[in-house]
């Protein structure tokens, strides 16, 4: 994370020191580099140059109107699953027609904002939901265009809660399903037939299973060709990973090269879809040490950061980088769990991490950028934290911090005793 570098013992964000970012806003505070996001896209697009091509930044990763703002500007597209990000990409500038549409449940009142909305594409998870858009549109009388999310039956090698191209997952259509189902919506009024999809996991750390997805694709794609049915662009999702600690995954620039070299000279639009590999590394969560407690087992840090706040440690045991915001000078490192207020045991951000630590210490979780702030929720009436964005030398609050107000709105006491 060079965006992210120590200078004078500070870890600061581009031109900004954390301490100062944790003065003004308080934490836990999610704070992301403007610069690194756009290194982070443009080194899809800078990779798709010259092709008939669009970046799809995957909203879900994360979907502050700030952050998509940043991305827009650059000329990106979106990938949404569902109104609500749809009205986010709309509210930061996005344009509606580099909008694809993905999910498995879409219901009626989102297809009608997006059909109106006019978005690229719909992509397909189901016959039901292909008969749902055709009735949708048609009431609507307009024509929507679709792709389908074929399931590819690939093994993406990466943890079983964010592998989705396998047979037994609830993704996509049956590939061996998908000639009879594109005949069928060829028959049908109200769908215009562009494209095909795939996404087979998150955190890919190797080209292997995308080029396998991409080989059985394309025999699809001839199969319905010589069906008189021409597929124009291939979406094949996002998934490419990150290094969180040593992992090492391609670049966007190997992945695609890849993609570009199997499909030769072929002459089919390209869709990508990556969130982690844009917004992960691109930000930090700040959190304070509590107080220490150290017990004949275990030392613990309480944190004021909590699972609530960043559920990536609780819900898939993922490991994420937390390192001092300030370097200290004598005392020892120890081993410490860092654990937050919320009342689970499974409430930690990270295990047996060797730190220096004293209460009062500022804290920064790493590759908090993507799947940090969208997850988060508000268990044991926790406000949601604030959101910053660094551009330079100046730090934005893109989200306040929640308050107890925040909390509460919405409900409602019963009216009367019985
Ligand atoms: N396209 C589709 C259809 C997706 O389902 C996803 C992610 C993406 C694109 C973006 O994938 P990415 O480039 O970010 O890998 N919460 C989990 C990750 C869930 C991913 C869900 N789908 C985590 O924190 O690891």
């Amino acid at each position: 994370m060079d965006t992210f570098e120590y200078r004078n013992e500070q870890l600061c964000c581009e031109e900004v020191a954390l301490t100062r970012i944790a003065e003004e806003f308080g934490t836990p505070t999610y704070v992301y580099s403007r610069d690194a996001l756009e290194r982070a896209y443009l080194a899809y697009a800078e990779a798709l140059e010259g092709r008939d091509a669009l970046v799809c930044y995957a909203v879900k990763a994360n979907s502050n109107i700030a952050v998509l703002n940043v991305l827009a500007r650059l000329g990106a597209g979106f990938d949404i699953v569902s109104a609500g990000e749809l009205e986010r990409v709309l509210r930061a500038g996005g344009d509606a027609s580099k909008v694809v549409f993905s999910g498995v449940g879409k219901q009626p009142y989102e297809i009608i904002q997006a059909l109106n909305a006019g978005i690229r594409c719909f992509n397909i998870e189901s016959e039901a939901e292909l008969d749902r858009v055709n009735d949708v549109a048609a009431s609507e009388g307009k024509v929507a265009a679709i792709s389908f999310r074929v399931n590819p039956d690939v093994d993406a090698g990466t943890h079983p809660y964010i592998s989705t191209g396998l047979k037994d997952n609830k993704f996509g259509i049956d590939i061996n399903e998908a000639v009879r189902i594109y005949k069928r919506a060829a028959e049908m009024a109200h769908v215009d037939i562009v494209g095909m999809d795939c996404h087979i996991g998150s955190q890919l750390t190797e080209v292997a299973p995308f080029l396998d997805a991409l080989d059985r694709v394309l025999v699809l794609v001839d199969k319905l060709a010589n069906e008189g049915i021409v597929i124009k662009h291939l979406d094949l999702g996002g998934g490419l990973g990150v290094c969180y600690t040593d992992e090492e995954p391609p670049t966007p620039q190997e992945y695609i090269a890849a993609v570009l070299e199997k499909l030769g000279d072929r002459e089919l639009g390209l869709i990508f879809e990556p969130g982690r590999s844009i917004a992960a590394n691109a930000g930090v969560m700040l959190t304070r040490v509590e107080f220490l407690k150290c017990t004949d087992e275990k030392n613990f840090a309480i944190i004021d950061g909590a699972m609530n706040d960043l559920i990536r440690p609780a819900l898939y045991s993922a490991y994420q980088e937390i390192v001092p915001v300030v370097l200290r000078e004598g005392g020892e490192a120890k081993s410490w769990d860092l654990v937050g207020p919320v009342c689970e045991t499974g409430d930690f951000l990270g295990k047996d991490r060797e730190l220096n630590l004293e209460p009062g210490d500022l804290l920064a979780v790493c590759s908090a950028g993507a799947y940090g702030f969208v997850m988060a929720s508000n268990y044991n009436s926790r406000g949601r934290p604030a959101e910053v964005m660094v551009d330079d030398s100046q730090q934005y609050l893109i989200r306040k911090r929640e308050t107890l107000t925040d909390l509460v709105r919405g409900e409602q006491l019963l009216p009367k005793d019985r």
